[in-house]
């Protein structure tokens, strides 16, 4: 292929990723990425880039789901046009054991997977869910039908208990 759509440094490596920055952004005006961005980027981090950055990073790719909404990260994020991406937005397969988002599901005539996925929409967050079955990969666009109500989207924010299904970049042994 002659370009990458996105290339995003994975995680915040102390003391690499200002020089892993510089080099996506010599990428970027190579026209060899569309798109650069971070992931796993914690607010101090994006303002220690941002620092000496000559390029803002266009998208933060994040651990998300109604368990982990750091809406003041989303806030920051958004503050300087960086977009919020999920990831594991369906807690790795553990949103299906959660009684709470059967209910909602059931009252909009939806799965629990395309409840949380309208959730992310709505909050302008982009959303990378995974599968290997075909059905539920089509399954699990078929959002665009229906809008949660500003009550189930406060309810599902407030679910918000900080718990992690992936490492916290800031005890992360890199
Ligand atoms: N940047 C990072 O550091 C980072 C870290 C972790 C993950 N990621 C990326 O995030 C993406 C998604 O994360 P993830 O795979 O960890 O978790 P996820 O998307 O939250 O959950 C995937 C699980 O949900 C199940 N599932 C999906 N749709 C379903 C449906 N409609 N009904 C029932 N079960 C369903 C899948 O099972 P089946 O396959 O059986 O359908 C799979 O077990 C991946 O592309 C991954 O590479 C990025």
């Amino acid at each position: 292929m002659d370009y990458l759509d996105l290339y995003p440094i994975h995680w915040p490596v102390k003391g690499k990723y200002k020089d892993t920055w510089r080099a996506l952004e010599h990428l970027y005006r190579e026209r060899k990425v569309r798109a650069i961005g971070v992931s796993n980027f914690l607010k101090h981090h994006l303002e220690d880039i941002l620092q000496s950055a000559e390029i803002v990073p266009m998208v933060n790719q994040m651990e998300f789901h109604p368990h982990l909404v750091q809406q003041e990260l989303i806030d920051y994020c958004n503050e300087h046009h960086i977009q919020y991406e999920a990831w594991s937005p369906m807690m790795q397969g553990k949103i299906f054991e959660l009684d709470f988002i059967k209910d909602i599901a059931d009252k909009y005539g939806k799965s629990p997977a395309q409840i949380v996925l309208r959730w992310d929409l709505q909050k302008g967050v982009v959303t990378i869910p995974k599968s290997s079955k075909k059905d539920r990969i089509i399954a699990n666009t078929d959002i665009f039908d229906f809008e949660l109500s500003a009550e189930d989207m406060r309810y599902l924010d407030g679910l918000e208990n900080g718990q992690r299904f992936g490492p916290d970049s800031d005890s992360f042994d890199f």
